[in-house]
C-alpha cells in the first residue's frame, strides 16, 4: 500500500486522458534540428498506427504549427518510409519564438506575450488527445507548461549538445561527434604536412561533450571546454613543448562556449558590427591567434558550425531515435503524461519532464572522461 501511494505521488499533475479513449495523437519537433529527428517521427507514426490504430497529426515548425494559422498534416505510414536515414525533420522546426514569451506586433511595436493559451485551445479544436514533443530543454520547458495547462504531453529528448538531464544520452549527439571526429582526422593530415597548429571550433554552448569526445576520438592535443575555464599560458606551453620535442604540428579543439579563466565567452557579430546576443562564435579564431602570437607557429582555424547538425544520423542515432519514437508511443498508451522517454544504461526508460529541465548536464571537470583525456597527455588548459 505504501508503495502504491509513493508511486501515485510521483506521477506529475497535468493533462490526462484515459489511454483507451485515445484516437488521435500529434507530433512536433522543436528547437535546433539534429540527425535522428526523422527516425523518431517514423517510430512514432509506425507504432501509433500499427500497434494502436491511432491517427497521427504532424505539426509543422514546432509549436508555431499549433498557433492560429499554423500548419499541420495527417501522417500515414507511407509518409515516413525510409526516414530513418534522412537528416533534418520533415515537420520543420523553430528555435525562435518561444510561446511562453512570443513576439507579437501591436501598434507597430513588438511585445512579448504568453501564447500557450492559444496553443491549448487549438490542440483541443484539432482533437489532439496527446502531443508528442521532440526537442531539447527549451522544447521540454514549453511541453511542461502545456502539460500544466491541461494538454496530455509526452516528451522525446534531442540535442547534439547532449546537455539534457535525466537521460544518459540524447540522439543526435553521436552523429555530431562523428562529424567532428571526421573533421579532426582530416585536419590532422594537413596540419602535419604544413607543420601548423589547426584549431577546430565545435558546437556546445554550455557543455563540452562534443569537444571532449571528438577530441579524444580524433587525437587532439588540446581540448577547451566551457566547464574548465582555460589558462592560455598552459595551452601555449603545451604546444611549445610539442614543437621542441619534434611534433611540429598540433590540433586544438575549442567548444564555442569555452572561455579563458577570468575572461568572457565570445559572441558572433551581426552584419552591422553589433553583438548578436545569444549566438556564440569566434573563440576558435581567438585561441588560434593567441597561439600564433605566443609560439610563432603558423595557425589556421576551422569552424564546423551547422555541419554538426546536418546530414544522415549514425547507426547508433538511428536506433536510439527509433527506440525513443516507439518508447514515446508506449508512454502515451500507458497514460504516462508529463513524462519523457530516456536512455538508462541500455534500456529505454522514462522520467518526468521536470527532471530534464531543472538544470543542464555538464561535463564533470574532474570526471572520468576528462581524466582519460589528461591521462593521454591532452592539455585541457586547466588553470592551477
Ligand atoms: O542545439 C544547440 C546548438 O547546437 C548550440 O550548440 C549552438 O550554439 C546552437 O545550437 C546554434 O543554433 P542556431 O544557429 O540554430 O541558432
Amino acid at each position: 500500500m505504501a508503495n502504491v501511494k509513493k508511486r501515485a505521488a510521483k506521477r506529475p499533475r497535468g493533462g490526462s486522458i484515459d489511454p483507451e479513449k485515445i484516437r488521435r495523437i500529434a507530433i512536433l519537433t522543436g528547437g535546433g534540428d539534429c540527425p535522428g529527428l526523422n527516425a523518431v517521427i517514423r517510430g512514432v507514426v509506425r507504432a501509433a498506427i500499427i500497434e494502436h490504430g491511432w491517427e497521427v497529426l504532424g505539426i509543422q515548425d514546432g509549436f508555431d504549427g499549433l498557433l492560429d494559422g499554423g500548419a499541420r498534416q495527417r501522417l500515414y505510414s507511407h509518409d515516413v518510409r525510409g526516414l530513418q536515414a534522412r537528416g533534418g525533420t520533415i515537420l520543420g522546426t523553430s528555435n525562435r519564438g518561444n510561446p511562453l514569451s512570443y513576439p507579437v506586433k501591436t501598434n507597430g511595436k513588438t511585445v512579448f506575450k504568453d501564447v500557450t493559451g492559444e496553443i491549448v485551445r487549438n490542440a483541443r479544436k484539432l482533437g489532439i488527445d496527446c502531443l508528442v514533443a521532440v526537442g531539447g530543454d527549451g522544447t521540454m520547458k514549453i511541453a511542461q507548461a502545456l502539460f500544466e495547462k491541461g494538454v496530455s504531453v509526452v516528451g522525446v529528448p534531442k540535442t547534439i549538445d547532449n546537455d539534457l538531464e535525466a537521460t544518459d544520452v540524447t540522439f543526435g549527439f553521436n552523429s555530431a561527434v562523428n562529424t567532428a571526429t571526421d573533421a579532426l582526422d582530416k585536419l590532422h593530415t594537413t596540419a602535419e604536412s604544413h607543420h601548423r597548429v589547426l584549431a577546430l571550433e565545435v558546437m556546445g554552448r554550455d557543455c563540452g561533450w562534443i569537444a571532449l569526445e571528438a577530441g579524444i576520438a580524433g587525437g587532439a592535443d588540446v581540448i577547451l571546454i566551457p566547464e574548465i575555464p582555460f589558462d592560455l599560458g598552459r595551452v601555449c606551453d603545451h604546444i611549445d613543448k610539442r614543437k621542441r620535442t619534434g611534433s611540429r604540428f598540433s590540433i586544438v579543439v575549442v567548444a564555442e562556449g569555452a572561455y579563458p579563466a577570468g575572461g568572457e565567452r565570445i559572441y558572433e557579430k551581426k552584419p552591422d558590427g553589433s553583438g548578436a546576443p545569444g549566438r556564440l562564435g569566434g573563440m576558435g579564431r581567438w585561441v588560434a591567434d593567441q597561439i600564433s602570437l605566443c609560439t610563432s607557429l603558423e595557425t589556421r582555424v576551422a569552424v564546423l558550425g551547422h555541419l554538426q547538425r546536418g546530414g544522415a544520423p549514425t547507426t547508433f542515432d538511428r536506433i536510439l531515435a527509433t527506440r525513443f519514437g516507439v518508447g514515446a508511443v508506449n508512454l502515451v498508451a500507458g497514460g504516462k503524461f508529463g513524462f519523457m522517454v530516456c536512455l538508462k544504461g541500455r534500456k529505454i526508460d522514462s522520467a518526468p519532464i521536470t527532471a530534464a529541465i531543472h538544470g543542464i548536464k555538464r561535463v564533470s571537470p574532474r570526471g572520468q572522461l576528462v581524466r582519460t583525456a589528461e591521462a593521454l597527455g591532452i592539455e585541457m588548459g586547466r588553470a592551477k
